[in-house]
């Protein structure tokens, strides 16, 4: 539709139309034509708003998607079409890893496929609009959230979440994409304790230096939406925040897109204590720019008497409205309403060949090596290999997020190793059950595969494990959190794996076989307990619909890991938050001269983490050498060169991330002991060496400097490459 023709639609609108476009309600009030009763009573809405909302949550399918929009337009007086949303995380139908193991590839163009694939899929559907990316940053493995987020880094968060909005939304074909929809503005990642819906409070500096930037690229990536948090900014919900919405995000990063709630964070106003009723609520929230109210009637019962008694301006709504009509008209949805949804194409793309191809590399290089005492790979021939564990033949491994997957689509890690090798030499046992008791997980427990099961035989399962694993020359153990112990609503203060599965460890190792434990989780693990009592550790994240494939691959050394962490894990839960790029303190346990005692440190563990940043071994072993920077002083406006030499010192070829972290030693405010500025992947032949440069100039030096200014500032500084955050080669240079 022309410009000029949505402004005469939007012009016909009356008032109380123009509202209901800003309300979102769930698919439950659209899926048959008499509409449920329930959860209509339940918001305290009229039919009228249930006919006219401007968009619905978490409906998703062609078929339904078809018939919903064609009943709603039926009865619609301007035939303005509903926006679909929905979750689609990290796969609709192909599922693949979770985002926090994406990250772990250190591959933004692989992520981008991976969208581009995720969106297509989607959009055959109906979807139109994903409530993806999330942008937060994490260091604390307690928030079950961690799952969803990229990692504790914010410039490889730019990166992968610039490749996730343009992947999803590519050049906006009907069929091909959907509009991108980042969350959660801002620093939902830094709830304290980790505690789901909790606090955030930090400096201004910190929230500009680690917590926005990756919000900001997503909107300078073009994204189409942003939704705010459910926590505080300086005191004060972001859902209700002026400063964050209208001075940061609108007037100083320029967006101009919609702006839409988490889900009924509106009401959540008022037992955060900022407003006393939905109407105060709904004032705070449309005053500071939040366009659309993601299931409350706050905005459809509201906003009118807001207006009538002069209390907000009837522009605000006007400008809402107008975002919203433009986005549907962006989407192309004037024109067709149904925009890419097919069924026909549903069948065509829906998990096909390509999708699942890509869905097994990209796992495969998600998974992490953490320990190899010489026994992986595993040979495939004249070995007797028992897997054990309740995630040995589990199709919840695409994990919690996955809300629209199939657990049908899976192959289990049982299936994809039968592939793999001769079947005389291949046996499994569960071994026992992911949690010994269910019950806190609520009716959530029963939900998926790993549920709760009435034919539970604790002792016949163990017995099964053991015969098996006595058979064996090696077991594989796969282990982890129940998929329910992560994601939303997944706060954990005891990130182990859960203890059933740490007995039946202890139980196979009497045997004294080899163990090769596979991690199944949605965050880091502590695992400080386990190192001793096993030979190799894989951290396989909920490796998705391929995870059986991608890891049968690499245990068998198909493919050579090339995983890197991009959050630490914890040598403690007391440590948390422990993060590489930390700053060094008064008194740093390295370096300080104080005596041992006072110094920055715990009296009873490290301070490093057990796998720092960045962190992750391969089949083969890779060696630095030859650092050199091309400048001992840089110069404003100049560039510069660092380069190291790689070699690959083993048998087989492998992929090395080669990571290169810059400190600044005195600033006017303190910096970070080291920061991520740049990496490459490259991949070795047995002896091969290569040189690998990377360019630095003003651009890596700047920060949020005393005044919160952007800038870079002279003095020394100090140049790492590496393998990762904990092992690197240095040298120093001047910036004057
Ligand atoms: C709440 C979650 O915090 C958010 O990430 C999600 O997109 C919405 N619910 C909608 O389901």
């Amino acid at each position: 539709m022309k410009e000029e023709q949505l402004n005469e639609l939007f012009y016909s609108l009356t008032l109380e139309e123009k509202i209901y476009q800003l309300v979102q309600l769930s698919g439950d009030f659209y899926k048959t034509a008499a509409v449920a009763v329930g959860p209509k009573g339940k918001l305290g809405i009229s039919q009228e708003v249930v006919d006219n909302a401007g968009s619905i949550l978490n409906i998703i399918g062609a078929e339904q998607i078809i018939k919903i929009q064609k009943n709603y337009l039926e009865n619609s007086r301007h035939k303005i079409p509903l926006l679909f949303m929905a979750d689609i995380i990290y796969g609709y139908k192909t599922i693949f890893p979770i985002p926090l193991a994406l990250g772990c590839t250190w591959n933004p163009d692989l992520i981008r496929e991976c969208c581009i694939k995720i969106a297509e899929e989607s959009a055959v559907s109906g979807a139109h609009v994903t409530f993806a990316p999330m942008a937060d940053l994490v260091r604390d493995p307690r928030w079950g959230r961690v799952m969803e987020s990229t990692g504790e880094d914010t410039y490889l968060n730019t990166l992968f979440t610039s490749a996730m909005v343009k992947g999803f939304q590519g050049d906006f074909t009907a069929d091909k994409s959907i509009a991108s929809c980042v969350k959660h503005f801002a620093a939902y990642g830094a709830s304290e304790a980790g505690r789901e819906y909790n606090t955030v409070d930090m400096s201004e500096r910190r929230l500009r230096q680690d917590y926005l930037p990756s919000y900001k690229t997503a909107v300078d990536s073009g994204c189409e939406m942003v939704m705010t948090s459910f926590n505080i900014v300086d005191g004060i919900p972001a859902t209700g925040n002026k400063w964050l919405m209208k001075d940061v995000l609108r007037d100083e990063w320029g967006f101009e897109g919609v702006i839409i709630t988490d889900y009924a964070a509106i009401q959540e106003l008022i037992a955060h204590g900022v407003a006393s009723n939905d109407r105060e609520a709904t004032k705070l929230s449309i005053e500071a720019g939040v366009d659309i109210d993601m299931k409350t009637s706050c905005y459809s019962n509201n906003l009118r008497q807001l207006i009538d008694d002069g209390e907000i301006k009837k522009e605000l709504i006007d400008e809402s409205c107008l975002r919203v009509l433009k986005l549907k008209n962006k989407l192309g949805l004037f024109e067709n309403p149904y925009r890419g949804a097919s069924i026909e194409k549903e069948k065509e793309v829906l998990c096909c060949a390509e999708n699942i191809k890509l869905a097994r590399k990209v796992s495969a290089e998600s998974l992490v090596l953490l320990q190899n005492n010489n026994v992986l790979p595993i040979s495939k021939k004249n070995k007797k290999i028992a897997l054990i564990g309740p995630y040995g033949d589990n199709t919840s491994i695409i994990g919690l997020w996955a809300i629209h997957g199939d657990q049908s689509d899976v192959t289990t890690l049982k299936d994809a190793i039968a592939e793999k090798i001769d079947a005389n030499n291949f046996c499994y046992a569960k071994g026992c059950e992911l949690l010994e008791d269910y019950t806190f997980l609520g009716d959530f427990g029963k939900m998926v595969n790993g549920g709760e099961t009435s034919d539970t035989n604790p002792e016949q399962d163990l017995e099964e494990a053991i015969s098996v694993a006595m058979e064996s020359d090696v077991v594989i153990l796969a282990l982890g959190e129940h998929m329910m112990q992560s994601g939303e609503a997944g706060s954990r203060t005891n990130i182990t794996i859960p203890k059933i599965q740490l007995d039946l460890l202890d139980k196979i190792r009497e045997l004294g076989k080899k163990i090769v434990l596979v991690i199944f989780s949605g965050r880091p693990l502590v695992l400080t307990n386990v190192l001793d009592k096993v030979d190799g550790i894989i951290q396989a994240w909920f490796p998705g619909t391929e995870g059986g494939h991608a890891l049968a691959d690499v245990l068998f050394g198909d493919v050579n890991p090339s995983g890197r962490l991009t959050m630490s894990f914890p040598y403690s839960v007391g440590q948390v938050p422990v993060y590489y790029n930390e700053f060094n303190t008064g008194r740093p346990v390295k370096t300080s001269t104080h005596s041992e005692r006072f110094m920055s440190k715990f009296l009873d563990c490290p301070n490093d983490p057990l796998f720092s940043f960045g962190y992750g071994l391969s089949y083969t072993t890779y060696e630095y050498s030859d650092l050199v920077v091309s400048k001992d002083i840089l110069k404003v406006g100049e560039i510069m060169e660092a380069k190291v030499s790689i070699t690959n010192k083993g048998k087989i070829k492998g992929t090395e991330t080669v990571q290169l972290y810059i400190r600044d030693f005195v600033g006017s405010v303190v910096r970070p002991v080291k920061e991520l500025k740049g990496f490459k992947k490259v991949t070795l032949a047995p002896g091969q060496s290569k040189q690998v440069v990377f360019y630095i100039g003003e651009e890596q030096l700047m920060f949020f400097t005393k005044n919160l200014e952007y800038k870079s500032e002279k003095g020394e500084f100090m140049v790492f490459i590496g393998g990762n955050s904990n092992n690197t080669l240095e040298m120093k240079f001047t910036f004057i």
